[in-house]
């Protein structure tokens, strides 16, 4: 038997169309999954890849060493199929994990898997339905043994942009770390999508054909990005039978899966503050708790109408800030994993990240690029002071500052665009009002503090 150069296992949506990219590009695949239904119908529609109805069958049908991809969702199912799976492979095979996996859980599995010798790669896989087939973006944890073995297949079925979108980023959950880091990011910037498209249709009462032509506008400038591109599209998109724009009948609970959380409850283990990531998952919280906002809205009044504050120069204002947002997310992201490079000892190679992001993946952007450049030329301890982004952010200071202004007055939450501003504001404070926190600190519970004009601990009696 063998012959196949790898097995995927997970014939979910991200994994059927894996597949076929795999196959698409030379390579042989089998497939397996739990329900065989699935994998009857994925293979009678796809008959060049081979089907299999059980693990041993599965296993016999790989080339050794065998590579193996799950396409799982994250949890339980990826523990469950590494212990089914594992007794039948043989020493110097390779795992992967292609699922959106907590890093922690991808760690402890690199190291069960490693004891038995097996390789284990936590691979953060993005791109969606349609990057999966045509050329995800791929993100590489684990053993270099590992990735030596299965480069050449990831690389050939991975997006290209300056070369292909694969690259090795570390050790055991670094290619995990980083997806989840790229997700963090993601949240933020849908949530700053979604702030202007508050301003421009409440405060600015602009129809969504108007505000559809906005963001079509920005994407063709600094701003261009596939999630803007899919705004544009979603913004466009008609609902045939009410004959009004679909995304206003869209329920506005949003969802969310879990990696957001877990970067910005990371960051804070880390002590990284990253207050875009927070405020945008925070905000797919509130938004959740529909009962109780219905009820808060009767109860306090809804935020201030429009007021007559909007005019045409607000449009333009709108779009510094939210540029500026954008900026500040992608910083934060990158700050949160030189941390983390450090601490998990992961050395993730950052301008490296920011190359693969520029293809295949849901955060592609033009600014991708000057972000690259900027982590290889000048390796900036906080993007927002690299010479590039720094002087981009200067200019658009005001209007940032006149758009915040301007949607406050108007009651529009704009959460991510307020913390992004709050948080450059501090950050490039040479003084912060931390004295008091101290003294207070010192006053109710003996903390101590430093003072600025003598070395040492000091400790006051501040009630007398
Ligand atoms: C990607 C996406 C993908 C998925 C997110 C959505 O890179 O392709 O990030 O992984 O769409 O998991 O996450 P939420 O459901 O939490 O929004």
């Amino acid at each position: 038997m063998g012959g196949k150069n790898i097995g995927l296992i997970g014939l979910g949506v991200m994994g059927q169309s894996l597949a076929l990219n795999l196959q698409r590009h030379g390579f042989g695949v089998a497939v397996f999954n739990r329900t065989p239904q699935k994998t009857k119908e994925f293979t009678s529609r796809h008959p060049e890849i081979m089907p299999t109805y059980s693990l041993e069958a599965f296993v016999r049908e790989l080339d050794t060493p065998r590579r193996v991809l799950l396409m799982l969702t994250a949890g339980p199912a990826v523990d469950e199929t590494i212990r089914a799976l594992t007794p039948l492979l043989s020493r110097g095979d390779v795992v992967m994990d292609g699922g959106n996996s907590f890093f922690q859980d991808t760690e402890r599995r690199a190291q069960n898997l490693e004891a038995q010798g097996l390789h284990f790669l936590g691979i953060g896989v993005s791109g969606g339905e349609e990057g999966a087939l045509k050329g995800p973006c791929l993100m590489v944890g684990g053993p270099t043994e590992g990735y030596g073995q299965v480069s050449r297949i990831l690389t050939k079925i991975a997006a290209q942009a300056d070369g292909p979108c694969c690259e090795y980023l570390g050790p055991r959950g670094a290619g995990h770390y980083v997806k989840m880091v790229h997700n963090a990011i993601e949240y933020a910037i849908i949530q700053i999508i979604a702030e202007a498209y508050d301003f421009l249709t409440r405060a600015g009462e602009l129809e969504i054909s108007k505000v559809r032509e906005i963001f079509d506008e920005w994407n063709h400038g600094e701003l261009g990005s596939f999630l803007f591109e899919i705004a544009v599209e979603v913004l466009g998109k008609m609902d045939e039978e009410k004959r009004v724009p679909l995304v206003t009948l869209v329920s506005d609970r949003a969802g969310q899966k879990g990696t957001g959380r877990w970067a910005s409850q990371n960051a804070m283990d880390l002590g990284v503050p990253v207050p875009t990531i927070d405020a945008a998952v925070a905000a797919r919280n509130l938004s959740a708790m529909k009962d109780e906002r219905l009820n808060a809205a009767k109860v306090l009044g809804t935020s201030r109408p429009p007021t007559s504050r909007f005019h045409a120069g607000s449009v333009e204002s709108f779009r510094a800030a939210v540029e500026a947002s954008v900026i500040v997310s992608y910083a934060q992201g990158f700050h949160l994993m030189s941390r983390a490079s450090e601490h998990y000892g992961y050395s993730i190679p950052l301008g490296k990240v920011a190359r693969i992001w520029k293809g295949g993946c849901i955060i592609r952007a033009k600014m991708l690029d000057p972000i690259t450049h900027a982590l290889e030329t000048e390796e900036p301890r906080n993007l927002i002071v690299s010479t590039e982004f720094a002087g981009r952010l200067i200019p658009l200071d005001p209007k940032w500052r006149e758009a915040v202004k301007q949607a406050k007055a108007a009651g529009i939450p704009i959460p991510a665009i307020n913390a992004s501003l709050d948080y450059c504001d501090a950050y490039r404070s040479e003084r912060l009002p931390a004295n008091i926190i101290q003294a207070l600190r010192d006053r109710f519970g003996a903390h101590g503090y430093e003072r600025i004009d003598k070395a040492g601990n000091f400790h006051t009696n501040w009630s007398n």
